[in-house]
């Protein structure tokens, strides 16, 4: 621990100004350290065992040129195989808990819920049992990004069907894996999914149709959100006494000036972002942020569309959808400036013109290998806001990390932990903010999706040229592992 804190000196030291010596409070007792994986990226055994060809399957192969390096998640870290390695670093790590997804397509080969693939469902009781055994929580998210391909041939999320199957699905398991699974996540980071997925098309299923194909998908995946949450509520929870979620991730839009404009133009980015799948699930009122109907609304009809191309909810729908989460579920990186700019021309329908905001980075902040500036007071920040509009949640971090070239001795990816955490205790002793756990993104380099394997978040480093996938501790996974043992950032903290 003293190395690892005196490195931490020196280099906030050589830093200089844009850094602040990180904090010397304790964490709250009872707050909760994890880690984060996601299936698709880390386990591999793509076609071993039965397991059915997902949407990222498919643009893997049928495309490789959208993936740096052609690279593909056919192995990743082999994890399938290799999952007791796995826990033994997050028991080395000490984690209070470990979270990760379940590939749908190795549980439901077709996605739906007729064939289900025994081997798969082992695969998952095992690790769940060793995570037992070492006594540490799951965390579960049941869609992290990989769609079972048979359903995206019937059209992926912009199909209403979907929410159903969706439903079906997460029924199944429940209660295949609710006695050992007690936090729920139903999706991660749906704004990826939607905008990227079906908006701009830079993930799977890489389909452009922005301004309709996203608020298509969002509306149908706030749904089976939601259908998912009640049916956990009626059939397990009396049972199994679990909490529910959804990972929505932001970042922080900081005004680009003191001007009226430029708060203005932050507060509806936000909104834009967040509140699309914030507002509906989190609010007390429920319902898509009023500035985006508003805007939608307007637009589509100066584009002489017949209707709002954000769908609407009816009364009922807002009512089944609002409150169903248990706690927050945060997924946060870096912060941006959003500066007031003229509406985008009428023309043709997007995601951007309906936003009609400028949002960009402040490059005299260091960036990260994912391109994103390390703005530690955007964690505060960000905190803060969610706190202020949606009634005071508990909030668990659910993902925050920091990109690199891959190497062992870490400094910057520290550096990063040690000042977002500050952020993370300021918000919680100075101005109370109901933050209950924190998880590192990643506990190892993995498929970071279409930058295949360029861009590395572990805190241990994967050797993707070995067979073994070879597993090396990291300088930052040994300082996680101190902050999580004494709940405290610095070698030694306030009693
Ligand atoms: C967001 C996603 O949930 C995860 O899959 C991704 O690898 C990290 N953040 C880093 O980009």
């Amino acid at each position: 621990m003293y190395v690892v804190v005196h490195i931490l000196s020196i280099l906030f030291y050589l830093l200089g100004e844009s850094l602040s010596e990180p904090s010397n409070k304790k964490f709250p007792e009872n707050f909760q350290f994890g880690v984060a994986t996601a299936a698709y990226q880390i386990e591999g055994g793509w076609a071993d065992d039965g397991k059915g060809v997902n949407i990222w399957d498919q643009l893997a192969h049928t495309h490789p040129e959208k993936i740096a390096n052609n690279a593909s998640g056919d192995v990743a870290c082999d994890s399938y195989h290799r999952y007791m390695e796995d826990v033994e670093m997050l028991t080395n790590l000490g984690v209070n808990f470990y979270r990760l997804s379940l590939s749908w397509s190795r549980i439901l080969p077709t996605g739906y819920t007729n064939q289900i693939n025994e081997a798969g469902v082992e695969y998952y009781k095992n690790l769940f049992s060793a995570l037992k055994e070492n006594g540490i929580e799951p965390f579960v998210t049941l869609y992290h990004w990989d769609l079972p391909e048979p359903l995206q041939e019937i059209g992926g999320w912009p199909n209403p069907l979907l929410a159903d199957i969706f439903a079906d699905y997460a029924r199944t398991v429940f209660s295949l894996f609710g006695d050992d699974v007690k936090n729920w996540m139903t999706f991660n980071e749906p704004k990826q999914t939607c905008l990227a997925g079906y908006g701009v098309g830079t993930l799977a299923p890489s389909i452009s149709s922005s301004g309709i194909g996203d608020y298509q998908c969002a509306h149908t995946l706030i749904k089976a959100h939601a259908k998912a949450y009640h049916i956990y509520d009626e059939e397990f929870r009396p049972t199994q006494n679990g909490r529910v979620s959804i990972v929505v991730d932001t970042t922080w839009y900081e005004p680009a000036s003191d001007s009226d404009e430029d708060k203005e133009a932050a507060e509806r980015k936000i909104q834009f972002n967040y509140g699309w799948y914030a507002n509906p699930i989190y609010h007390p009122d429920g319902n898509y942020p009023q500035v985006m109907i508003d805007r939608v609304a307007d637009r589509s009809q100066k584009e002489g569309f017949p209707k709002s191309r954000l769908p609407e909810f009816s009364a009922e729908e807002i009512d089944y959808i609002k409150g169903t989460f248990d706690f927050l579920a945060l997924n946060t990186y870096t912060t941006e400036l959003a500066k007031w700019t003229n509406d985008y021309e009428i023309g043709t329908p997007s995601y951007d013109a309906d936003v009609s905001v400028s949002t960009y980075q402040d490059t005299s902040y260091n960036s990260s290998a994912a391109g994103w500036r390390v703005i530690p007071w955007g964690m505060r920040r960000v905190l803060n806001w969610i706190d202020q509009a949606y009634d005071h949640p508990e909030i668990v971090i659910t993902e925050n990390g920091y990109a690199d070239d891959g190497r062992l001795t870490d400094e910057n990816r520290i550096i990063y932990y040690a000042e977002y955490l500050t952020n993370v205790l300021e918000a919680i002793f100075e101005d109370g903010v109901n933050v209950t756990g924190y998880a590192a993104w990643s506990l190892m380099d993995n498929f970071e999706w279409t930058s295949g394997y360029t861009v590395k978040f572990g805190l241990y480093q994967v050797d993707f040229d070995n067979p073994n996938r070879t597993r090396t501790i990291k300088s930052s996974a040994i300082y996680y592992k101190n902050v999580i043992a004494n709940k405290c950032l610095v070698n030694t903290c306030e009693e």
